[in-house]
Formats: C-alpha cells, sequence, structure tokens
C-alpha cells in the first residue's frame, strides 16, 4: 500500500473501486490531492492503489460497519497527512416496490447511504475544525426530489443526506469548513447497467440533454466544491443530471 505523503491535503473518497467514485478518486489525485480511495474488499483497494500511484493509496472499508470505520481511521492516524476533504460517494440500492420490501432491503440503504454518513463525518469534523479548513461532499441523487417508484428506501437515504448537508453547514460554517451535496441524474455505472435496454430507452427520452452523464461530469462537480473558489458555497445541493429535474 502506498504511503500517503507528508504535507499534502488528503482526501477521502469512499466506493472508489468504480463507477463515479474511481473518476472522483482520480480526477482529486490529477487535481493535487493525496487520496485515499476505499473499497470493500483487499482486491478493490489493491486496484485502487494501482491507479492512483503516487498521489494516493487503496484502502478497505465498509462504511455499514462501525468497527471497520473506526479500524480505518485508526490506520489514516498513523499515516502522514490528515484528512480535509471527504467525499461520501459510497452508496447501495436494493430496489423494491415498498408494499414488497424486506426489512433488510430498507435497512441496508438507510444503513449504508445514510448512517453511513454520520459514521464517516464525525471522525473529519474535529480535524478539519482544528485546521479551520474543511470540504465534505455527500453524493445524493436525482430521485431525492423526483421521487423513483421501486425506490422509496434509496430516494428516502438520499433525500435525508440533503438535509444532513444543510444542517451540517450550518453548524461548522464558522470554522471556515463547507458542506455540500451533488446530485447526479442517470450516470454511466454498475448501478445503471443494471437497467434493461427499455427502461434505459425510457430515461434517455426523459433527460433533455438526451444522454446518460458520465462520472468524469459528476467528478469535475466534485471536484469544483473540493476546491479553494469553492470556498463561498455551502448546504447546497449541485444537480449533475443533464437537465432531469430543474430546481
Ligand atoms: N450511477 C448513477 O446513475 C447514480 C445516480 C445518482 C446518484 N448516484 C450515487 O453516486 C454514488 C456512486 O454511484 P455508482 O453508480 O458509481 O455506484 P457503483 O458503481 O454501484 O459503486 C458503488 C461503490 O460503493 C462501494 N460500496 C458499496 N457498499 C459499500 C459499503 N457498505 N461500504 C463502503 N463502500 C461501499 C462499492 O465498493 P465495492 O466495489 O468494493 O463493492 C463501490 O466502490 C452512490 O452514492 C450513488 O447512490 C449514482
Amino acid at each position: 500500500m502506498t504511503a500517503v505523503a507528508q504535507n499534502a491535503k488528503v482526501a477521502v473518497v469512499t466506493g472508489a473501486s468504480r463507477g463515479i467514485g474511481a473518476c472522483i478518486a482520480e480526477r482529486l489525485a490529477a487535481d493535487g490531492f493525496q487520496v485515499v480511495g476505499t473499497a470493500t474488499t483487499a482486491a478493490g483497494a489493491a486496484a485502487i492503489a494501482e491507479r492512483l500511484g503516487p498521489n494516493g493509496c487503496g484502502r478497505t472499508l465498509d462504511i455499514a460497519d462501525q468497527a471497520s470505520v473506526d479500524a480505518f481511521f485508526a490506520a489514516l492516524a498513523e499515516a502522514p497527512g490528515r484528512p480535509l476533504v471527504l467525499v461520501n460517494n459510497a452508496g447501495v440500492n436494493r430496489d423494491n416496490l415498498l408494499l414488497r420490501m424486506s426489512p433488510e432491503e430498507w435497512g441496508t440503504v438507510i444503513d449504508t447511504n445514510l448512517t453511513g454518513l454520520y459514521r464517516m463525518i464525525r471522525p473529519v469534523l474535529r480535524t478539519m475544525i482544528r485546521a479551520r479548513w474543511g470540504r465534505i461532499i455527500n453524493l445524493s441523487s436525482v430521485v431525492a426530489r423526483m421521487g423513483n417508484p421501486g425506490q422509496a428506501n434509496y430516494a428516502a437515504s438520499k433525500a435525508a443526506i440533503e438535509g444532513l448537508t444543510r444542517a451540517l453547514a450550518l453548524e461548522v460554517a464558522s470554522r471556515g469548513v463547507t458542506v455540500n451535496a451533488v446530485a447526479p441524474g442517470f450516470i454511466g455505472s454498475d448501478m445503471t447497467g443494471a437497467l434493461d435496454a427499455a427502461q434505459t430507452q425510457l430515461l434517455l427520452e426523459r433527460i433533455p440533454l438526451g444522454r446518460m452523464g458520465g462520472g468524469d461530469e459528476v467528478a469535475a462537480a466534485v471536484a469544483f466544491l473540493a476546491s479553494e473558489q469553492a470556498g463561498y458555497i455551502t448546504g447546497e445541493t449541485l444537480n449533475v443530471n443533464g437537465g432531469l429535474r430543474l430546481d
């Protein structure tokens, strides 16, 4: 595992093994951050380390497991550099109509997507407040505001993330820490790859820009919010959805 370089601004990106998270990790590394990217498996973490090379490292982390989060931060504390950027990207879906949704399907999504953020944010906040600089960026979704049949658990978790973003932004603004969300629309990834051709076609017809987005386009929004230039933006949700839903 590559060691985190001394004095670099460390950015933690959860779920960096694939999809949008992989794009975010690579973009932040290109922007000069030392990136700690996470995966749920050792193989995934090793692949992240290989992709990031000298600009970061890969670690294993399960945000649904408090012991795993504790171990992740304990290991991070041993490495040089403190996390001043946290991108809460990792997320899961377990789609089903609410009438048929099992407690497991409900609980997994809420515990990972929402409570996972609670577990991840608390350990980094103290560091950011001490540094009087920090960036927390949470991945929401267009369905937080639009809704989507079969995704009551997922939409609820993402709407809650936007509420958490606004409340926390107010709590830490005076300490130089900004908290924002990015809400992607339909982005090419394993998550959207699970849709069948007919579902995909229907979706494309509803997107004014007429195409799915790229992970790099979401990463560009995250990179902006992580930058110095975004220092006067907090509590916001930035839509990256091709016009699918306008606020
Ligand atoms: N794709 C879209 O169209 C879209 C739209 C709106 C919002 N989003 C949001 O954007 C984020 C990324 O989506 P994506 O499509 O790139 O997802 P994805 O391709 O399914 O990848 C999910 C990532 O999260 C990690 N992960 C899953 N469960 C985890 C856990 N318990 N602890 C830690 N990491 C975990 C996975 O790690 P492993 O590889 O180790 O499993 C993987 O790196 C998610 O929050 C998603 O809700 C996506």
